[in-house]
Parts: structure tokens; C-alpha cells; sequence
């Protein structure tokens, strides 16, 4: 007889500083760009997930409310086809989910959701599973990306890169590499985006002239902001982000409808954190499919930041050092 078994993992978003916009054609969210992040302390999504029936429906309930996204039957297929293949059992799945940041906002729940559900679904079907041997992350990232690609890096702690046309994302440093770096999230609102990531990437794609030039030049930038993280050049890190972002939201401009996620908040505080580094204060923004703001800075300069953005704020600022690995 078979015993239902439940794990309850834990994993933190991926803060792209060199953003993943554009999937190839071919694959499931096989990227275009090469991204480079750092994995968020802070914010956090605990799934426990129990193993059922197999005959019964895959179950995912987010902050006690069931969601039927239909990125969800594939991974569950893929899930339980790696799991048979490591010798698990046939089983269906009943997921918990609860994130401690408002969901779809644009904070990246879905990187740390798809990351702490794969890791949850692994370990309750394979009790023995390592999740510390560097193969198995691998693998694990690699079923992570079909849900979500950015939930590839949350895999991992500390500094991550993910290759452009790589199915799984790979650690460059751990956490304990740039111990003072502070990633200070700043909700200018809290209600849900208009429209996924997902929507926008891929109308990019399709309706945006600007679209190649990005992807042409994304390796550059990528290169240029792991050099600075090799070296903890917090300013070259920051030109390289701002490039980044800039440029990705450039593609969104250029497509038909134009796709705009910024608020009258996010300009405001890009031109206040322009102002402050004229001040000489490193403070570094980057920004998702969202309204949020991202900033990068060192711990000597977070309560001037506060300072200079609370005004804009929705709600308080969430203040974040390089994070663990999922588990
Ligand atoms: O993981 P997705 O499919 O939600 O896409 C993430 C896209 C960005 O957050 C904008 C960039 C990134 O690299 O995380």
C-alpha cells in the first residue's frame, strides 16, 4: 500500500539584474537572452505539497484560493515523468501555497512559487532525494523553467546565470560572495498587472521591430554585469541593469499595442534614485513585467533610500540580501 507523503519547501524569487525577455520558438521557455540574477532573502513562497491518488486531478491552491493556470498540466506531466524515471511511484498532487508579498504584482512570485512547488513535489515523491548535489538542482531548475522560466534561477541561491538556449539556469556565486548588497524592493502599487510576463514576452516577439536588436544585444550586457559581480563593481553592475531593463522595456514600446507597465510611481522614483547617485549615493534600479522597482545598493545606503522613495510607496519597502537556495 501506498502512503501519501507530503514536503513543505521553501524558495525566494530571482531577481533578474540582466533580464530573460523572449523565448526561442522551439522548446518550452528556452530563453533568447542569457540572464543574470541574484536569488532574494525576504520574500519567500512555502508549498507543501502532499502526494494523492494518481487517478485523482492535480491540486494547486496560492494564498488558500485554487488556481487553474494551464501552465500547471505540463509540469505536473514532466514532474511525474522525471519522478518515474528516479524510480518514484505514480502519484497526483494536492499543492499549498502561501507567498509572504503580494502575488502577480510584478515581485516574482512566479519564480519562487514554480521553484518551491517542483522542489516540494521532488522531495514528497523522492524522500532521499539530494537537493544539495549539484546534478539534481540541475534538473530540478530544468523542470522548474516549463512552469515559469525565471523559477529556473530561484532553484538556486546566492548569484545565478541562465543561458541563452539553456533548458536549466546555473549558480556563479553563492550568497555569501557580496555579503553588504542590499536589493531594496519598492511597491509603488499592489494590484495585479494587467498582463502576464509571459503575454508580454511573447508579443514582443511577434509584433515589436526593436525585438532582434534586443536579443542581439542582451550577451553583451549579461557579460558585462557577471564581470561586475565577479569584481562587487557595484557601479558597473548598475549601468549594466539599467541597460538591461531599459532596453527590455524599449522592445514592450515597440509592440502593436504598445505594452506599458510603469505607473506615474516607477518614473517618479527612477528620476529620484537618478538624482540621489548625482549625490553619490549607488543606488541601482531594475525593473519586471510590472510596475515595481528594484533597487540594488549596499547596506550603508538603505535608510537614505527609504528616505528618498517613501513617498511613492504603496505599501513598505522590502529590504533583501542575496538569498538561499530553494528547499
Ligand atoms: O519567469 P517569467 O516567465 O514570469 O518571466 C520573467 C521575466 C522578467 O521577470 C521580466 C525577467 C527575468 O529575467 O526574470
Amino acid at each position: 500500500m501506498i502512503h501519501d507523503r507530503s514536503y513543505r519547501a521553501r524558495a525566494h524569487p530571482s531577481l533578474a539584474l540582466v533580464k530573460y525577455w523572449g523565448k526561442l520558438p522551439s522548446g518550452t521557455n528556452i530563453p533568447a537572452t542569457t540572464s543574470v540574477a541574484v536569488t532574494l532573502s525576504g520574500l519567500e513562497t512555502v508549498t507543501s505539497t502532499t502526494t494523492v491518488d494518481p487517478d485523482d486531478p492535480d491540486r494547486v491552491f496560492i494564498d488558500g484560493v485554487e488556481r487553474h493556470d494551464d501552465r500547471f498540466p505540463l509540469l505536473f506531466d514532466r514532474l511525474r515523468k522525471w519522478i518515474l524515471e528516479r524510480g518514484g511511484e505514480r502519484r497526483a498532487y494536492h499543492v499549498q501555497s502561501t507567498n509572504n508579498f503580494p502575488t502577480a504584482a510584478g515581485l516574482a512570485s512566479s519564480a519562487s512559487g514554480i521553484a518551491a512547488l517542483v522542489v516540494s513535489a521532488a522531495r514528497a515523491s523522492l524522500p532521499r532525494l539530494d537537493l544539495t548535489d549539484p546534478a539534481v538542482a540541475r534538473e530540478l531548475s530544468a523542470l522548474a523553467r516549463i512552469g515559469s522560466g525565471s523559477a529556473a534561477r530561484s532553484i538556486f541561491g546566492g548569484f545565478t546565470r541562465w543561458r541563452a538556449g539553456a533548458e536549466s539556469a546555473e549558480p556563479i556565486h553563492p550568497r555569501e560572495w557580496w555579503p553588504t548588497l542590499r536589493i531594496v524592493v519598492v511597491p509603488i502599487t499592489a494590484d495585479a498587472k494587467p498582463i502576464s510576463s509571459r503575454t508580454a514576452m511573447n508579443r514582443t516577439r511577434s509584433e515589436s521591430p526593436f525585438y532582434e536588436a534586443w536579443v542581439h544585444d542582451a550577451k553583451t550586457i549579461a557579460t558585462e554585469a557577471e564581470v561586475a559581480i565577479d569584481t562587487r563593481d557595484l557601479e558597473r553592475l548598475g549601468r549594466a541593469m539599467r541597460l538591461s531593463y531599459m532596453r527590455m522595456f524599449a522592445t514592450m514600446l515597440g509592440a502593436a499595442p504598445p505594452i506599458l507597465f510603469w505607473l506615474p510611481g516607477t518614473i517618479a522614483v527612477i528620476h529620484r534614485l537618478e538624482e540621489l547617485r548625482t549625490h553619490g549615493v549607488p543606488v541601482w534600479e531594475t525593473i519586471d513585467a510590472g510596475p515595481q522597482v528594484k533597487v540594488v545598493t549596499t547596506e550603508e545606503h538603505v535608510a537614505v533610500l527609504l528616505d528618498a522613495v517613501r513617498e511613492y510607496t504603496a505599501e513598505p519597502p522590502f529590504i533583501c540580501t542575496p538569498g538561499e537556495a530553494a528547499r
